[in-house]
């Protein structure tokens, strides 16, 4: 009787611990089903945007909004990591905290070489950065300023910080959504000059000293795409044929191409006081849902190399993923192009990317009479992954990648229409939001009589760069069981001149 019961108390432990483990290996194993593996995550918890990048002394540093306590957006913090070539990121500590004056918003940080601020000291060159405290107390008790900035410094190369006991540095007149500073050093009039999204429009600051600031301009009540908010802009000149240019990247929500979040762009002018666009029209930087309030690094020079947060408003908080939440999009560089007809803004993803690229497999003139399935002559496809096409017309063509489980991401060109898509709705575990399951489009923006792609498929999400970069889509997938294949068909008999892909390798 007595080792009736002893058995009887194992089989339950043993029991037990199997339901453990199984409920362990069911959140592990759906994390790490989702977890980005050549994209920058947090270790755990909730992020969003990314903020004050900066490049100093050959590292890259990424600040981002950072819920260090919870997996959905809450009192944000700055995460920090930092990489050396823009594809390896090593986890810092938290670089700011919230105080009294509330919470820390996305903002921007500068290299100030000529200690304007005077923080530096022993000729410690001090890096500034420049962020929204987001005062919830005041918010809560009804007041309209509860959105300030202020400064934070770095006299160790961005590893700590200390607040300015000066802050705020730039009060709030009364208006609720007064946020992002983006801060850029201005050569002509040698002064900083902010960019700081105020409900439906920018304003522009400029100051000595990153600590008195006086208004310059407005820009935006009437330019481009206003169903929803502004948010973190971004102000910078980019060469174009010998000349700086300059960008505006503004940040909309809601009021995207595709539904929810998405960052527009204009390209003009700017003295030092007002921006002046060639033109009004509405420019988006990636027609995908998934790429939102990204800015560029600040001193890189003339390269721009810009990286978004990788969700979208509308369904971020609940996507389905439980010890982390959210990926930064891949680093891209910005260039201008002329298409004839007007100027747009090409993104590609950086080049130090090639250097996780294992040796490609390499084909011809693949006609597309039938479906060409990439997996009998590569070996099982496996993710992250690169794909490059190269096409010598214009015609309809799609991408299917597959897995066991029957889920489907289909990515293509349709000639009817000219444009790209996505196609999610099959793509897994779609049924969290209504808006998820659907079909994007981009416009092909391109004349040329050829077509190229390159795709950048992590274990969730894909990057689309067609035709140059002209035309971009980000977009996340949720598939129940990894993607092992991938299918290429077209109706119209499309030919393939060149493809190429390449497995991109994790780790250092
Ligand atoms: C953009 C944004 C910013 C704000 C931050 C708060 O996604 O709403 O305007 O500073 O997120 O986390």
């Amino acid at each position: 009787m007595k080792s009736a019961f002893i058995v009887a108390v194992i089989l339950f432990r043993v029991l037990l611990l199997n339901i453990q483990v199984a409920a362990q290996h069911t959140t592990g194993s759906h994390d790490s089903l989702y977890r980005p593996r050549i994209h920058f995550s947090p270790k755990a918890h909730w992020m969003n945007d990314p903020n004050g990048m900066v490049y100093y002394k050959g590292t890259y540093h990424l600040f981002y909004q950072y819920h260090p306590y919870s997996s959905v957006w809450g009192p944000m913090h700055w995460g920090h990591a930092t990489s050396r070539n823009l594809i390896h990121w090593e986890h810092q500590p938290i670089a700011i905290y919230p105080d009294s004056l509330g919470t820390i918003f996305s903002g921007s940080a500068v290299v100030d070489i000529n200690n304007t601020s005077g923080f530096g000291s022993k000729g410690q060159v001090p890096l500034v950065a420049i962020f929204t405290q987001h005062d919830e107390k005041a918010e809560k008790a009804g007041k309209n300023d509860f959105q300030n900035q202020s400064l934070a410094y770095s006299l160790d190369d961005g590893k700590t910080w200390s607040k300015y006991d000066g802050n705020p540095v730039l009060q709030n007149p009364g208006i609720r959504d007064f946020r992002d500073p983006k801060v850029m050093w201005h050569q002509p009039t040698k002064k900083w000059i902010m960019s700081l999204a105020v409900a439906d429009r920018i304003f522009f600051y400029s100051s000595p000293d990153l600590k008195k600031w006086s208004k310059e301009s407005e820009f935006g009540e009437s330019a481009g795409a206003h169903g929803g908010v502004w948010e973190c802009p971004d102000l910078f000149s980019l060469d174009y044929d010998g000349r700086a240019l300059w960008v505006l990247v503004v940040s909309l929500n809601p009021g995207g191409p595709n539904k929810g979040s998405a960052t527009q762009y204009f390209i003009g002018d700017f003295d030092g006081k007002n921006f002046s666009p060639y033109n009004t029209e509405t420019k988006w930087l990636d027609y995908g849902p998934d790429d939102y309030a990204g800015i560029t690094w600040s001193g890189t020079g003339n390269r721009k190399i810009f990286l978004g947060w990788m969700s979208n408003w509308m369904y971020a908080n609940i996507v389905p993923t439980e010890s982390w939440r959210s990926a930064a999009t891949l680093p891209r560089e910005l260039k201008i192009k002329n298409t004839g007809n007007d100027m747009l803004i090409a993104s590609q993803p950086v080049k130090e990317l090639s250097a996780i690229r294992s040796k490609p497999f390499i084909r011809n003139n693949i006609f597309l009479g039938k479906p060409f399935h990439l997996a009998p002559n590569t070996g099982p496809v496996k993710f992250p992954c690169l794909l490059d096409l190269a096409m010598d017309q214009v015609k309809d063509f799609s991408i299917t990648l597959l897995n066991e489980a029957g889920n489907e991401l289909v990515i293509g060109y349709d000639g009817k229409n000219n444009r790209y898509f996505i196609d999610r709705t099959r793509s897994g575990n779609v049924g969290f939001h209504q808006e998820f399951a659907a079909i994007h489009t981009a416009p092909r923006f391109s004349s040329s009589s050829k077509m190229d792609m390159t795709l950048v498929i992590d274990v969730s999400s894909a990057e689309l760069f067609a035709d140059d970069g002209l035309t971009v889509m980000t977009q996340l997938f949720f598939p129940h069981a990894p993607f092992t294949k991938i299918t290429i068909q077209s109706a119209e008999g499309a030919v393939i001149k060149k493809l190429e892909y390449s497995v991109l390798k994790e780790g250092r």
